[in-house]
């Protein structure tokens, strides 16, 4: 990971990213259980005991209440986690992001929210940073490949974004649209996919607690290849609804045009809930491998939830609705 710094990649200082509202809600906390025993052991666990290599300024997170929002499952390693990776801006293969994306430059960098929206607004990714406390996530990611990971992210809901911003009544759904840039991204040049990239979600989808605008993960910034500056996490859906890098977020009235279902509308759906029940049409999504498990390709597949293992919380939103018609 040395070459991260040692190619003129750039990120923010520590003073940048300094998460005031977490600090302070550590002392808050600190505070209220103060000369009892239980303190120091609070305060332990409030803080993200998930840490990476340190190459990277840390970002740590006071770990979330949000409902089902930190899995106990075992953590995928940090190497897995950013070296096997999609960001087709930076090549089709696994490895292409890990060995590339130093060519990302992080700062400066500015989201356009834009739209159906009261207060339209630039924000450098220094104040969104700041914009609510960080958290630290534990989720599942579930590609539509077949392959998934755990994964601690540091962010904060969308939400708390989306609240500043005022959507007006006609705001219905929001796409993100992420950089494109083929200077810095050499994956841009080629064809395979409608560039830039970009994904959308019904307004409540984007409203629901569990969807995470991601900074970071295991404690520190979001390395280049994950998505950095700042990258979409949700959970229930494929990956691929995880949107990297996002430089425009806009509220629109009618369902967006999406980058996987302009290049195949036959087998990504808008919605792309996690479903193993409802088949790719070229393979099963019933089972799933874990990188990073003994045994490797032959390592034995578990089986996928409905929902990625959050219908409890997620289910709700789509009462009523044909889940196999609106793949
Ligand atoms: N975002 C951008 N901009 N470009 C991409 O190619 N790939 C998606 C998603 N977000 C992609 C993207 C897919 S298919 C997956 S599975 C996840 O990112 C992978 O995230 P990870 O590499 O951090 O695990």
């Amino acid at each position: 990971m040395h070459f991260l710094k040692d190619r003129g990649f750039t990120h923010a200082t520590p003073s940048d990213i300094t998460p005031r509202g977490v600090y302070e809600q550590r002392r808050q906390l600190i505070k209220g259980l103060a000369g009892t025993a239980l303190a120091g052991i609070a305060a332990r666990d409030a803080i993200a005991q998930t840490s990476g290599p340190g190459k990277l300024p840390a970002l740590p997170g006071a770990k979330s209440s949000v409902p089902g929002a930190m899995t106990m499952e075992k953590l995928t390693s940090y190497t897995d986690v950013t070296s096997y990776n999609n960001f087709y801006e930076y090549g089709t293969d696994k490895a292409d992001p890990g060995r590339a994306a130093h060519m990302l430059k992080t700062r400066p960098w500015t989201v356009a929210v834009e739209g159906e929206v009261k207060k339209p607004k630039t924000f450098d990714i220094d104040e969104l940073l700041k914009l609510s406390p960080m958290e630290e996530r534990i989720y599942r990611l579930r590609c539509v490949e077949g392959w998934s990971m755990v994964i601690p992210w540091v962010g904060y809901s969308l939400a708390e974004l989306i609240k500043r911003v005022e959507p007006t009544g006609n705001a219905k759904f929001v796409q993100f649209i992420t950089l494109a840039d083929k200077a810095q991204m050499p994956g841009v040049r080629s064809g395979v996919l409608d560039w830039p990239y970009s994904e959308g979600l019904r307004l409540d989808e984007a409203m629901h607690p569990l969807t995470l605008l991601g900074f970071g993960l295991y404690g520190e910034v979001m390395p280049n290849q994950n998505g950095a500056p700042v990258r979409l996490v949700v959970p229930w859906k494929y990956g691929f609804k995880s949107a990297k890098s996002i430089v425009k977020i806009r509220f629109v009235d009618k369902q967006p045009p999406t980058s996987w279902q302009t290049a195949a509308p036959q087998e990504y759906g808008f919605y792309s809930n996690v479903n193993p029940a409802v088949d790719h049409p070229r393979w099963s999504q019933a089972t799933e491998r874990r990188i990073g498990e003994a045994g490797g390709l032959f390592a034995k597949r578990k089986p996928t939830l409905p929902f990625n293992g959050y219908e409890a919380q997620v289910a709700p939103l789509y009462a009523g609705m044909d889940l196999k018609k609106n793949f």
